[in-house]
């Protein structure tokens, strides 16, 4: 739902009362707001959403004016979830696995939503026992392979491989990025792709990196949670970010 229809209650409502009337019987029906400044107005609009009858409602834990660079508001999920009796999905920053688990546990929602976790790597979704996430090489180059099968448009797939790429900023800075970036063609991507072959090394060690980011990820949630915070948020993405950074620049690839 965008910005300005959560600023129009009723006609949320009725357009949902239109959709549930109409295709209830048929289709799930689920609806997807932010937060509201006002907290009242946030639980009286949720409650609202319930009561015209959707299957499932997201909440992405930040205000309508937050840029996605500010931290979710995790901490305010849980008062709205414990009064609603629908399954209420959490959005907002859930960038492995293991935080799944753990945004749960902290706004008692049951199921999360995964936008740009999913959007750097898909292989977000695979658990630990089945092996866990894949390298982004290898799973960039079936995405590249199965794009071109199926006669995906280049310019698109262009885009989703630079968002892969840079996303958590591992590689923004490389020569492999450039060559995406200035790429023209499915040949030219497959190009990139051998280059990323041979930069497999490089991209271990940068994964180890990541591994340790996320446990510092997982020591800030614990303390999190065992301080029983109404904290509004579950990790320092500034510092993670920056941390990121830092490691990929006293990487010893760095100079090559
Ligand atoms: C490329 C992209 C497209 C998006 N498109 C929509 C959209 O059409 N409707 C919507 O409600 N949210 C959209 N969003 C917002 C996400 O659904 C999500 O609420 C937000 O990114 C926060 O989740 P995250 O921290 O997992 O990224 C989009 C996000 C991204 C990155």
């Amino acid at each position: 739902m965008g910005a300005a229809l959560l600023q129009k209650p009723e006609l949320v409502k009725d357009i949902l009362t239109a959709l549930v009337r109409n295709f209830g019987s048929q289709l799930t029906i689920t609806a997807k707001v932010r937060l509201l400044e006002d907290e009242k107005k946030t639980l009286e609009l949720c409650q609202m959403i319930e009561n015209t009858g959707v299957n499932a409602l997201t909440i992405h834990a930040r205000y309508t004016a937050d840029r996605p660079r500010i931290p979710a508001r995790v901490g305010l999920i849980k008062t709205i979830v414990d009064k609603l009796t629908i399954p209420v999905i959490y959005n907002g920053d859930v960038f492995s696995y293991q935080d799944i688990e753990v945004a749960k546990k902290m706004t008692g929602c049951h199921s999360v939503m995964i936008a740009r976790g999913a959007q750097w790597n898909p292989s977000i979704f695979r658990s630990p026992e089945k092996g866990g996430m894949v390298p982004l090489c290898e799973v960039m180059r079936e995405y590249v392979e199965i794009a071109e099968k199926y006669g995906n448009r280049f310019g698109n797939t262009k885009y989703v491989c630079i968002k892969m790429l840079t996303g958590r900023k591992y590689w923004c800075k490389t020569d492999i990025n450039t060559k995406f970036q200035v790429s023209k063609s499915y040949e030219d991507l497959h190009r990139g792709l051998k280059q990323l072959t041979t930069e497999q090394m490089q991209m271990h060690i940068r994964n180890s990196n990541r591994n340790n980011l996320q446990d510092l990820n997982a020591d800030i949630v614990k303390s999190a949670l065992s301080n029983d915070t109404t904290s509004t948020q579950w990790f320092d993405n500034k510092t993670l970010e920056n941390d990121i950074q830092d490691y990929c620049d006293q990487s010893v690839f760095r100079s090559n």
